[in-house]
């Protein structure tokens, strides 16, 4: 089994402090930050952009975890690389040529993340499957924090994990959204090795954070 890791969503974090927000998620033990960039068009809310992921990165020594959830995504996949996102984060529905996009992330040299809506099967990635670096399943409709996880999703996880074994793939698979600290277990349980989590981090046990990544990490 693949190590879990967590990768804290900023998202729930307090926008007026970020830069010491992801000094306790470093201290924490976080293993990446989780970055969710929203446009208010592909999802019905607006978030942040690559200044200020850039002046973020450079106070903080763990991988960058850059979620797009924007449309078209293409043209500004340079500006995230640049801005010093380590793993980018794309969903097809908001490309059109995602063999294209894909191929822009990795001209870069950054790990190629490809995320699944609740609704979006895994057949629309399966010809992409050998040159993705993590697989994003949404376990709930992307747009806010805070929402009810969707347990159907486990299923394209075990999915995804068979096709992984059968073809000798090596694909990590992320999970987002709702996640707690009943949930987590059925995640890692169906195959999934890298929790985001934005409520549960902050606000659980007093947004006692160490605690919290703790307790997710555990199976
Ligand atoms: C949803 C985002 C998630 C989410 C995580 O669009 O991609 O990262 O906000 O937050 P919680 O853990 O609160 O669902
Ligand atoms: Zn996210």
């Amino acid at each position: 089994m693949k190590k879990i890791k967590i990768s804290p969503s900023i998202l729930s974090a307090d926008f007026g402090q970020l830069g010491n927000e992801i000094k306790r998620l470093v201290d924490a033990g976080a293993d990446m930050v989780h970055v969710d960039v929203m446009d208010g068009h592909f999802v019905p809310n607006l978030t942040i952009g690559p200044p200020v992921i850039k002046a973020l990165k450079k106070n903080s020594s763990i991988p960058f975890d850059v979620h797009l959830m924007i449309s078209p995504v293409h043209k500004y996949i340079e500006a995230y690389a640049n801005a010093g996102a380590d793993i980018i984060t794309i969903h097809p529905e908001a490309t059109d040529d995602l063999q294209k996009s894909i191929n822009k992330i990795k001209e870069f040299k950054k790990k190629v993340g490809v995320s699944l809506n609740p609704e979006t099967k895994v057949e629309v990635i399966k010809k992409f499957l050998n040159q993705i670096d993590m697989i994003l399943i949404m376990s709930v409709n992307p747009g806010f924090g805070g929402q009810t996880f969707m347990p159907k999703v486990l299923d394209k996880i075990k999915e995804l994990v068979n096709i992984r074994n059968q073809e000798n793939f090596s694909f990590d698979i992320e999970i987002d959204g709702g996640i707690n600290f009943e949930n987590s277990k059925l995640a890692i349980k169906a195959g999934a090795n890298i929790l985001v989590s934005g409520t549960t981090i902050f606000k659980s046990n007093d947004g006692n954070i160490k605690k919290n990544i703790d307790l997710l990490r555990s199976i």
